[in-house]
């Protein structure tokens, strides 16, 4: 088991190795006063996992209600926030009992909410599910729901007490939702020379999952020490995500995330370079590990609708919005931009 500490003002572990979630109970229980806990999860994970985290949680001397929802970024909403609300009072949950979330992004940033408010803030331990929460969303105190105005638009930043990341759970994931996560993956290489560069570029990458999510757990470590409340040098997470959420929106949320991420990702360093931006490796580089990871680097959209669906997005501030350009493989700079300018980005990262 690897265990990364995240030294943020209240400071907690990631731990990441094979059967852990069957170790829930013993793991949270010393951080943990109370004995309630309400484990939330999609009605997809939860028929996989919930028992074993149940049967874990009651082995600990925890008394253990679950609430499960229908599965999918159409669950994540303040009717649903509310909804989890009102089941924590009703089984009477205090301030020193926990929640514990079961899942992947849209249960941890949900559940994560949930705790954040619920008498004022109580204990979270994140259990991702997926690659992407586990190398992204479950580390860093993001928590959010939707609004019909867009992507986590009513959210907190809180961080977790604990992060459980079992990598067995990757084995039951279908094959789309295992793949987009590779592009959070492939986003940390882009904005960070290190082992994880080496590790995506050998033959079987996979075969390494564990050191390739504690690497990236690493990376976004040393961000959110550097910059919790997302001011500065947080922001480079975002490389791929303007252009991103821009795709989601268009697709009324049909795309998954990581692939609308990875074409994010591809539009921009195209652009770049076209631009003398980005050097001739960067671009290289994301057409060969794109391909590897079996990603898209294209989206069907007119460059017309992606800047109006960008426009509305949350990180516009005035007339301009922070936009993360690629320089080398490795190294990515923050500038805040135009409008006008993002439009021309996205026009020339079109083919
Ligand atoms: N997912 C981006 C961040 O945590 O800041």
């Amino acid at each position: 088991m690897k265990s990364i500490e995240i030294n943020t003002p209240n400071p907690y572990k990631v731990l990441v190795g094979g059967g852990l979630i069957a170790g829930t109970g013993e793991l949270a229980a010393p951080l943990v006063k109370g004995r309630n806990a309400v484990i939330v999860s999609g009605s997809n994970v939860f028929p996989l996992y919930g028992e074993t985290v149940r049967e874990s949680l009651e082995k600990a001397g925890f008394s253990v209600c679950c609430y499960v929802y229908p599965a999918g970024e159409k669950s994540k909403t303040a009717d649903t926030l509310i909804d989890i609300l009102n089941f924590m009072a009703e089984h009477q949950l205090t301030r020193s009992d926990a929640v514990f979330a079961l899942g992947g992004g849209v249960t941890g940033d949900m559940a994560g909410l949930a705790a954040a408010l619920y008498q004022r803030g109580i204990a979270c331990i994140q259990l991702p599910t997926t690659l992407l929460a586990a190398v992204d969303s479950s580390v860093g105190g993001k928590t959010a729901v939707n609004l019909p105005a867009g992507k986590n638009q009513m959210g907190v930043f809180s961080q977790p007490r604990l992060v459980i990341c079992d990598t067995d759970c990757l084995n039951t994931l279908p094959p789309e939702v295992y793949t987009e996560g590779w592009a959070e993956v492939v986003k940390y290489a882009f904005i960070h020379k290190g082992p994880l560069q080496q590790l995506l570029l050998q033959a079987r990458p996979e075969e390494q999952i564990g050191e390739i999510i504690a690497e990236c757990v690493k990376i976004k470590r040393d961000v959110v020490t550097a910059d919790e409340f997302d001011q500065g040098a947080r922001q480079l997470l975002n490389f791929g995500h303007t252009i991103g959420h821009a795709i989601e929106k268009c697709s009324d949320f049909s795309w998954y995330h990581g692939m609308a991420v990875a074409v994010g990702m591809a539009m921009m360093i195209r652009a770049c370079r076209a631009k003398g931006i980005c050097d001739e490796e960067c671009l290289n580089q994301a057409e060969l590990l794109l391909k590897k990871f079996g990603l898209p680097a294209d989206c069907e959209y007119p460059a017309e609708a992606l800047l109006e669906a960008a426009m509305a997005d949350k990180k516009r501030s005035g007339g301009t919005i922070t936009l993360v350009l690629p320089e080398t493989f490795g190294v990515c700079r923050l500038k805040k931009t135009a409008f006008n300018e993002l439009g021309e980005l996205i026009a020339l990262g079109k083919r």
